[in-house]
């Protein structure tokens, strides 16, 4: 059995990028629940359905046709024929996916998915990160990390994500959307505050190469 790898952090964290490359590094599998969300957001969506419905959100999930690698050098997802692997990145989708992730029996239809994921891959092992992996889809796993940042530091890096820069302007337009984004997430998942035995990591003054290899080195440790 390989090694199984579980990162949570907020918004512009780095977690997504940061557990990308130590995946790519380290010759893991790769699943970003994030995306899971973001993908079923766009479904439901699609089709009409209200997410505040949660009945109607929950059905959506358990009917979803999701395709996803865990190949991190090719992270491309699809529901059904669509792919969909920029559009989840959208501010639609971004302002719209947490209403998502509130519904508890829905959560619980992606968190029992993630949990299989983990388990097929764990003979390879895997990077799992999300806002609640550490402590609900892989408590056990044997490197469980809290990525965080300042709040100024996630903005810069998300504006310029965004906006390619992260002057007063770019800075503007993504304030709202992570800040309120955070505090909608932190209603359901933890991943402010590290539970018990997860090592936090403040990634405020790393650049992404020294993140990625403080990472590595907690995994070989
Ligand atoms: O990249 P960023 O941190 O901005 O977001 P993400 O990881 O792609 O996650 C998108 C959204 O999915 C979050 O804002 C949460 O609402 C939800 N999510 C969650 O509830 N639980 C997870 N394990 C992962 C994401």
């Amino acid at each position: 059995r390989s090694v199984v790898v579980a990162i949570d952090g907020p918004s512009g964290s780095g977690k997504s990028s940061v557990s990308r490359a130590v995946a790519r590094r380290l010759g893991l599998a790769y699943l970003d629940t994030g995306a899971m969300y973001r993908a079923l957001t766009w479904w439901c969506l699609e089709q009409g359905i209200d997410l505040d419905d949660e009945p109607a959100v929950t059905a959506a999930a358990s009917d979803f046709p999701l395709v996803m690698g865990t190949d991190p050098t090719d992270p491309h997802v699809r529901v059904g024929d669509a792919d969909v692997t920029a559009e989840i990145r959208t501010t639609r989708i971004s302002s719209a996916v947490s209403a998502v992730a509130r519904h508890l029996p829905t959560r619980a239809i992606l968190i029992a998915l993630q949990r299989d994921w983990v388990d097929r891959c764990s003979v390879q092992g895997i990077v799992a990160e999300g806002r609640d992996i550490t402590s609900v889809v892989a408590p056990d796993a044997d490197v469980r990390l809290l990525l965080t940042a300042s709040e100024q530091a996630r903005l810069a890096r998300r504006a310029r994500e965004l906006h390619g820069d992260s002057g007063e302007s770019a800075l503007a337009a993504t304030r709202d959307e992570v800040l309120r984004r955070d505090r909608d997430d932190s209603a359901v998942t933890s991943f402010l505050e590290p539970t018990d035995g997860v090592r936090l990591l403040d990634t405020s003054d790393l650049d992404f190469d020294s993140t990625v290899d403080a990472v590595v080195r907690a995994v070989e440790a």
